[in-house]
């Protein structure tokens, strides 16, 4: 490895970030994470902090399970890859797809379809959802319907049933036949409606006007996150996957959930449809199915869609979609150490515990400072904390304070992730109450400092 100078240099010359302006990470070079053990980060300065963010909402395990580290060091030896394509497979993949069917079963999926990652799995289950109604003789039901403020990766079809507009407009025109039902989102909806409840009761009026208005026959799929991550983490109330469940049924829409960040976990329960009492007819992962140590994603099919293609005998049930990568045999043998040490550590009853122990943490934190508007979370570790700068006009706060209180809070120990006026924290599973307490003194240093 070059030195310290060469890197500090080099910063952000020769690469292109995503999710940000190439200019701006010429002018601010990016942090460099150099190394990381347990639930912690360090920098190239040797500044250690706990990571709130868990990576990118997907170190679940930590950054020190030496299992899951092991099991990939020895597949490299074993097998660094060889293709998945129809006609040849390698164990490990064998091994992987049998232990998501059984971390899945009580969701109703019985069929992984192994991609690279959560925007792949996206496109995979948005494909397969229209290859499915062609197979039943449906070839009309094309569209697409989600919700505003969700995130699906940002393939040109994962962004076309994206709900937020900074990730859509440079690359127009999307996909046609998308259409975009209000967000769950209590704090900010079109019907000024706080109650969460009712909240889903409009939402749900809206999504059958459009659907009368489009034709039950043209839609394909509704795909939803059970709890909005990357939109700023939008928690709806319960009623409300189970009421697009039942309208999903009504007319013949496949339910996809994107359990990309609610998957393996992160909501107290192992999937976020699970959370809610719903079965989808398929799901989106990824992130947590490796715990960010190999990039793997895995579109799952129910029982319903992998009938229609396990029996079809015109050969139109043939998949003419995949990845060089799908079913790589070191990202399969990631997958299934790391859901064997998911299972074995039991992540999701400590998600339920530190997540419910950082939302109220935050919520002492709004009493004392005026700039936060809302603070979603207490299902999981998933936290979202809106800062506005009038709280009664809910003034979205602006960019340079909404930085200052990132660089405060890091200095104090904790990295946050700011999405836009919003702090997003979705930190590892493993975290101690202890750790948790060091992230909300951070994040009080940083909105002192705002
Ligand atoms: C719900 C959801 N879907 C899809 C994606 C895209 O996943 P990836 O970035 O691995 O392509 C993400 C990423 O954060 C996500 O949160």
């Amino acid at each position: 490895m070059k030195d310290d100078n060469f890197l500090k240099e080099n910063n952000a010359r020769h690469m292109w970030h995503p999710m940000g302006h190439p200019a701006d990470s010429l002018e601010n070079p990016p942090t460099i994470i150099k190394g990381a053990d347990g639930v912690h980060i360090t920098d190239l300065d040797g500044h250690r902090v706990v990571d709130a963010v868990g990576g990118l909402w997907c170190v679940n395990l930590g950054y020190s399970n030496d299992v899951v580290k092991e099991a990939i060091a020895k597949q490299l030896y074993d097998l660094p890859y060889y293709s998945a394509f129809a006609g040849s497979t390698n164990p490990t993949a064998i091994e992987a797809s049998y232990a998501v069917r059984e971390f899945f079963a009580e969701d109703g999926m019985v069929r992984s379809f192994f991609t690279s990652g959560g925007s792949d799995s996206v496109e995979t289950t948005l494909r397969l959802a229209r290859q499915y109604h062609r197979l039943r003789g449906e070839p009309t039901r094309t569209k697409f319907l989600s919700l505003k403020k969700g995130y699906h990766g940002t393939h040109f079809g994962g962004a076309s049933v994206n709900g937020n507009n900074r990730f859509r407009i440079n690359y127009e025109p999307l996909l046609p036949g998308c259409y975009h039902m209000p967000s769950p989102y209590t704090y900010r909806n079109p019907f000024n409606e706080t109650d969460p409840a009712k909240l889903a009761q409009l939402i749900a009026q809206a999504m059958e006007d459009e659907i009368a208005f489009q034709g039950a026959n043209t839609i394909a799929a509704f795909i939803m996150e059970p709890i909005q991550g990357a939109g700023g983490v939008i928690v709806p109330g319960e009623t409300f996957m189970p009421l697009m469940r039942e309208i999903c049924d009504r007319h013949g829409i496949l339910m996809i959930s994107d359990e990309v960040i609610t998957g393996f976990g992160r909501t107290g329960d192992w999937t976020g449809a699970r959370h809610w009492g719903v079965k989808p007819d398929m799901m989106s992962t990824a992130k947590g199915i490796t715990s960010g140590y190999f990039p793997v994603g895995a579109a799952l099919m129910g029982e319903k869609v992998a009938d229609v293609f396990e029996n079809d005998t015109t050969g139109e049930g043939a998949i003419f979609h995949g990845y060089t990568y799908s079913a790589h045999p070191v990202g399969a043998a990631a997958v299934t150490a790391c859901l064997s040490e998911t299972l074995r550590l039991d992540t999701k009853t400590n998600a339920a515990a530190r997540g419910t122990q950082l939302y109220e943490g935050v919520l002492k934190l709004a009493e004392k400072h005026d700039i936060i508007g809302d603070v979603r979370g207490g299902h999981g570790l998933m936290t979202g904390i809106e800062l506005v700068s009038d709280k009664a006009a809910k003034t979205p706060m602006d960019m340079p304070t909404m930085k200052r209180i990132h660089k405060t809070a890091y200095e104090a120990g904790a990295m946050v992730r700011l999405g836009m006026h919003n702090i997003l924290m979705s930190p590892p599973l493993t975290i101690t109450e202890s750790e948790v307490q060091t992230i909300l003194d951070a994040l009080d240093a940083g909105f002192s400092a705002a």
